[in-house]
């Protein structure tokens, strides 16, 4: 099994447009220990030819450039591409918007929950992805699922959804309903065990979580590798930082560090490699000079870049 991380940032991306907070100017000038991040997303193939993308995220196109395993075949058809199957963890803008990019009458499969498929569904703009050449197909919670691509052929990725505890998507919050999780449902946020047929060690994907319990500790022992939630440092960074009002919790972000933090919640677990991605811009362990960076990687914790490989 080999995994790509295509894209280590958050939403918003790493210096984001509109940020002039110390960390994205850092990285916009270019300075020592700062490196620029896209939007949220990875590749992941387990025979070396179809690639299963998790995630399309705003940046794919630039992704895609900076990815040659993503790229069509130099002796294949006029149009093609390696790209098989987009696996969604949710259906946040920063992991669906990349999927509009992606029309262009290619052959694929959209694999989601119910509960973010029909997010897509129901918004008429994901129509310029025909359904009778893009097809989506519900994967279900708890089962392990062999990624196919859109003849039905195998991919030799399996993949196993279970539900995490996150958040609706942004633009789905219905406020009337903020003391009950602003409306979210079992399947809106997931985590993703992702192994090859023939190999059933396991890599983690888990972008965006809000807890850490026994159940997901237990799920997690014994991973060959853990790609984590890595958004906010401190739960109340973006307040700190001047940048914003919402807390990680608020987000459905739970933070690194302190003793109800991610780092402390996964000390005991058994995980060969662990490496935190969806790093926000408020993050100080974009500084890979920081204090916090050096705490991290003490704990065991890598940094995830764009561009990092994982073979398993
Ligand atoms: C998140 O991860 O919290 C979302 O991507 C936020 C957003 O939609 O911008
Ligand atoms: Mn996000």
């Amino acid at each position: 099994m080999h995994l790509k991380i295509v894209g280590s940032a958050a939403g918003g991306g790493f210096p984001q447009w509109n940020c002039n907070y110390r960390l994205s100017r850092a990285a916009r000038n270019g300075e020592s220990g700062f490196r620029a991040r896209t939007q949220s997303s990875l590749a992941a193939s387990a025979n070396g030819r179809d690639w299963i993308l998790f995630n399309a995220s705003p940046d794919i196109r630039e992704q895609i450039a900076a990815t040659p395993e993503l790229q069509p075949f130099p002796d294949g058809p006029l149009r093609g591409s390696p790209i098989q199957a987009v696996v969604l963890t949710n259906a946040d803008v920063d992991h669906i918007a990349g999927l509009l990019s992606l029309r262009e009458r290619q052959p694929f499969v959209i694999y989601g929950t119910q509960r973010v498929l029909d997010v897509i569904d129901s918004n008429t703009i994901f129509n310029v992805l025909d359904r009778s050449v893009v097809s989506r197909r519900v994967l279900p919670l708890n089962v392990p699922t062999e990624i196919c691509d859109w003849r039905g052929e195998p991919t030799s990725v399996v993949v196993e959804a279970f539900p995490v505890p996150g958040k609706i998507a942004l633009f789905l919050e219905d406020q009337e309903r903020a003391q009950d999780g602003f409306g979210t449902e079992i399947g809106d946020t997931i985590g993703l065990r992702v192994s090859s047929r023939d190999d059933r060690r396991s890599a983690f994907y888990i972008p965006g979580c809000a807890g850490i319990d026994k159940a997901l500790r237990e799920r997690l022992a014994d991973a060959a590798c853990l790609l984590f939630d890595g958004t906010v440092y401190t739960d109340e960074e973006m307040l700190t930082a001047g940048v914003g009002q919402k807390t990680g919790k608020r987000m459905g972000h739970l933070h690194i560090s302190g003793a109800d933090g991610s780092m402390a919640a996964l000390a005991q677990v058994a995980i060969a490699r662990r490496i935190y991605v969806h790093i926000n811009n408020t993050n100080p362990i974009l500084d890979e000079e920081a204090a916090e960076a050096a705490v991290v990687r003490a704990n065991g914790w890598e940094i995830g870049y764009d561009g990092m490989e994982i073979s398993l």
